[in-house]
This record gives structure tokens, sequence and C-alpha cells, in this order.
């Protein structure tokens, strides 16, 4: 298999956890060596034909386990949770790929890429969670993040807004501060995964800067105003809460009038 959509369509149509692992680096490897082939021949599949695997069992945030960092117990939900999260966002590149076609061969690089980082994050957090004797689906996990994947399926500029630029910036706000907590602890391991992760997630955020205010711009529309429109409608709530990383953010391509936005009440 050597043509990117054929490729993305078996990482969200097959649940297997390994073999999903093995064809994104293996996609990463032939756009590495010249040899991935952007041809999109076959129609896009709806979104409801996305398949995962039958653990983690899905439930409500509030049933999740408490995260507490003191405990052991905190720290093992902690990182599975985070394992979870690594391993939607391969899905989540995935899709924003497989179903948004037409576009610069440089936007379906830039999500490759991307999903090849996601599942080193996974790799980096399965390997992690089995130094506590526990693997991915051991414990429950929650899918708020592929309901937006659902959600905005049908609108690119939606998707961008909502993914990249929304679930995925809350990273940038939060973690600098879990760190802080690992750090105080002594646990190197912890921060030195914690860090890598972080410094890859300020490039997926940039990327879904680059292509919502390119793609706003190639449509005649205001950047700051679209995005404020579309969390306005597609963020349950209306926006998500603060304190917002404001340095970081900017580096991955926040205005400051996106951000004077969100931080205003
Ligand atoms: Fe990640
Ligand atoms: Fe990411």
């Amino acid at each position: 298999m050597k043509n990117l959509f054929e490729i993305a369509e078996a990482c969200l149509h097959n649940p297997d956890v390994d073999k999903k692992l093995a064809l994104t680096h293996r996609a990463k490897w032939l756009l590495e060596h010249r040899q991935l082939d952007f041809t999109a021949s076959q129609p896009v599949l709806a979104i409801g034909e996305v398949k995962f695997p039958e653990t983690p069992i899905l439930q409500a945030p509030r049933h999740m386990p408490k995260r507490n960092l003191t405990t052991q117990d905190g720290v093992i939900a902690f990182f599975h949770a985070i394992t979870h999260v690594e391993f939607m966002a391969i899905y989540l590149a995935w899709d924003l790929l497989y179903r948004f076609r037409g576009l610069p061969e440089q936007f379906y690089q830039d999500w490759l890429i991307v999903a090849d980082e996601e599942a080193q994050h996974f790799e980096l957090l399965q390997q992690h969670l089995r130094r506590f004797n526990v693997e991915y689906g051991d414990l429950p996990a929650h899918n708020g993040l592929w309901d937006h994947a659902v959600e905005t399926a049908g609108d690119l500029l939606a998707r961008l807004a909502m993914v990249p630029r929304c679930m995925e910036a809350r990273g940038l706000d939060v973690t600098p501060g879990i760190i802080a907590k690992f750090t105080a602890k002594g646990d190197e391991v912890a921060v030195a995964i914690l860090n890598r992760i972080l410094t890859d997630e300020v490039k997926h955020v940039e990327r879904g800067s680059f292509w919502f205010k390119t793609l706003c711009h190639q449509r005649g529309l205001v950047p700051e105003t679209q995005y404020q429109n579309l969390i306005s409608q597609y963020y349950r709530g209306g926006k998500p809460k603060g304190p917002f990383n404001r340095d970081m953010r900017k580096v991955a391509g926040f205005s400051d009038a996106e951000l004077d936005w969100l931080e205003a009440g």
C-alpha cells in the first residue's frame, strides 16, 4: 500500500492498535522516501464507519477514575487518560486528511507528520503505563474528542477551529502546570515524556492555525471573526475557560485578537 488515502482509510477502519501504529509509521517513511502516492480515487466513507478498539470502555467524564497525582493510582489514571487522548489524536489527524479532499499536497503532508508524531506520543505513554503493569484499555476512557470530529465532519474550518485550535490548544494551557507537579515529585521520566509531547503539540496547533488562516484568506473571510463564530457555534458552553497560555498560543499561531476574545469573560 503506497497511497496516502488508502492507508488513511485502513487506519480509520481497522481497530487493531499495532497495525494502526505500523501503518502510520510506514506512511511517514514513504513520505520521507518520496514514495507516497497522493492520488485520491476512492470515495470518502461516512464518519460513522470509523472503527475503534473494544477497549478502553467509553464512559461519561464524570465516571473517570480520579487523577490525584499524589497517589500511584492517580498517576496511573492520569497517564491512562492522556494515553487515550494521544490514541484519539492519531485518529483525528488521519480523519482530517482523509475526509477533506482537494487541498494542496502540503496539507496532507502536514497532517501525516502530525499523525506519525501522535503515534510516537501514544507509544511513549503505552511504554510508560507498562512500567506500572497497566495496558492501554485497562481503565475506562471518555470519548469527548471524537464527538467534536463527528460534529465537524462536513466543515473543514469548523474542524480546524475545534480540534487543533481548541481541544489540542488546551494541552498548551494545562501541560506546563502538570510538568511542574512531576518536576516537584522528582519524576524525571514523566517530565521528559510530557516535555516531548508539549514541544510537538505547539507545532500541531501551529499547523491548525496556519491552515485555518490560509483557508479563511482564500475564501475572503476574516480569520478572527470566523474563529469566534465557529467556536461559539460548536463549543458547548460558548467557549473554553482559561487560564490560557498566551505565550505558547502565540507561537502556535493565535492572534492577540483571538486571545483577547477567549479571555474576555
Ligand atoms: Fe500528541
Ligand atoms: Fe497533537
